[in-house]
């Protein structure tokens, strides 16, 4: 029998600012995967917030892309909009794009990743959960993970491991079509790392264990303003992680998030800043930011979850807080000059290019030849 992991999740509102959703949208939730427990749907779920996105954690027998399962998702997040315009909150309904829901919540504004799994005896796997930065963030921490022996030392020491990981990663600011290119490591390497230096275009889909063809890892792919053409949120990805024996163990997996490296992100999605790891349930502030990253760590046996450990709740991550706070305080000390701000094709505003447009009839020329 196999087993389904979803994680939907959507910015439907919060208190403050983009800060956090309300207890009462996450009791809804809370409700929502109640009821479909109690139906069957699912065998197991879970709510948490990231910022101000609400995560359904989702265990099921329906493959992926199953649109009960999708509209359970979507579902939610309607009601728990409804409760964010009743609470007069702000963004109330901000990642619901589309009004009628067709199936799919891809392409309608919710972030989703999901895997369909032979449960192995032991199935440990990680739910990454970002918020204030787009699916890019994955490109850096997921690829040293499975192709660095710096950080994967199971590439050199686990033979499991020594035919590679093969890594699909998409064109997503091709719009008309899924834009997908299969390469693998160690034999693509530098390919792959051509790609991967965009993280604004090109994004790590998936990655497979060549040795065994087993899906290692799924991340979401959305873009908000690909999909609604403007502003309209920043896209806060999730991925999952499936972790130890044929793959990269857990501690490998979050090796890379030391680092606390600078994506596009943070106040009005149009800043360079350290991605701090965080606790769950943790909520945004300094400069709408800074962007955060949460790691639940899970089992799932017979479609049942364990707790959650969490993951960057370890004295460990502590430091690692405070070389984000610094590295992205770094950068906002250059304010808006160069890398700071996004380059012109990626600020979420579209402030600058109507200011630019004004400002370029008031250029005289000089010296005209
Ligand atoms: C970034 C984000 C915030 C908003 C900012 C302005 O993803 O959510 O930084 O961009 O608070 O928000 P609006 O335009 O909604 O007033
Ligand atoms: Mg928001
Ligand atoms: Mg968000």
């Amino acid at each position: 029998m196999k087993t389904t992991i979803s994680i939907i999740k959507a910015d439907t509102g919060s208190v403050g600012g983009h800060n956090k959703p309300s207890e009462p949208m996450i009791g809804k939730a809370k409700e929502k995967i109640n009821e479909a427990l109690k139906k069957g749907l699912l065998s197991d779920g879970k709510v948490t917030y990231t910022g101000d996105d609400i995560a359904l954690l989702m265990i099921h027998t329906k493959g992926v892309d199953n649109p009960d399962i999708h509209k359970l998702a979507w579902d939610t997040f309607c009601q728990t909009t409804k409760i964010a315009k009743e609470q007069g909150l702000y963004g109330a309904g901000q990642d619901l794009l589309k009004d009628a829901f067709s199936g799919n919540v891809r392409g309608m504004g919710p972030g989703s990743a999901e895997i369909e799994i032979e449960e192995r005896p032991a199935e440990p796997f990680i739910i990454f959960a970002g918020d204030k930065c787009g699916p890019g963030v994955f490109n850096y921490p997921l690829f040293e993970a499975f192709a660095s022996p710096y950080h994967n030392a199971g590439l050199l020491l686990a033979p499991d491991m020594n035919a590679g990981f093969t890594f699909h990663i998409m064109d997503v600011n091709f719009t008309e079509a899924d834009k997908l290119i299969t390469l693998k490591v160690p034999e693509d390497y530098y390919d792959i790392c051509t790609l991967l230096r965009d993280p604004n275009k090109y994004i790590i889909e998936s990655v497979v264990e060549n040795a065994s063809g087993l899906v290692a890892a799924v991340a979401s792919t959305s873009r908000l303003h690909n999909i609604a053409g403007k502003y309209v949120g920043k896209d806060d990805p999730v991925a999952i992680v499936r972790t130890q024996k044929q793959f990269p163990s857990t501690g490998e997996i979050l090796s890379p998030w030391a680092l606390a490296h600078y994506t596009l992100g943070d106040n009005r999605g149009s800043h360079h800043v350290a991605v701090m790891p965080v606790k769950q349930n943790s909520i945004i502030s300094y400069f709408d930011g800074p962007t955060i990253m949460s790691a639940a760590g899970y089992c799932v046996h017979n479609g049942k979850l364990t707790e959650a450990v969490d993951m960057f709740d370890q004295p460990f991550w502590d430091l690692i807080r405070n070389k984000a706070s610094e590295k992205t305080l770094e950068m906002r000390a250059q304010g808006f000059y160069g890398p700071s701000m996004a380059a012109m094709d990626e600020l979420e505003y579209t402030g600058v290019v109507e200011n630019l447009k004004r400002l370029d009839k008031r250029f005289v020329l000089r010296n005209q030849k």
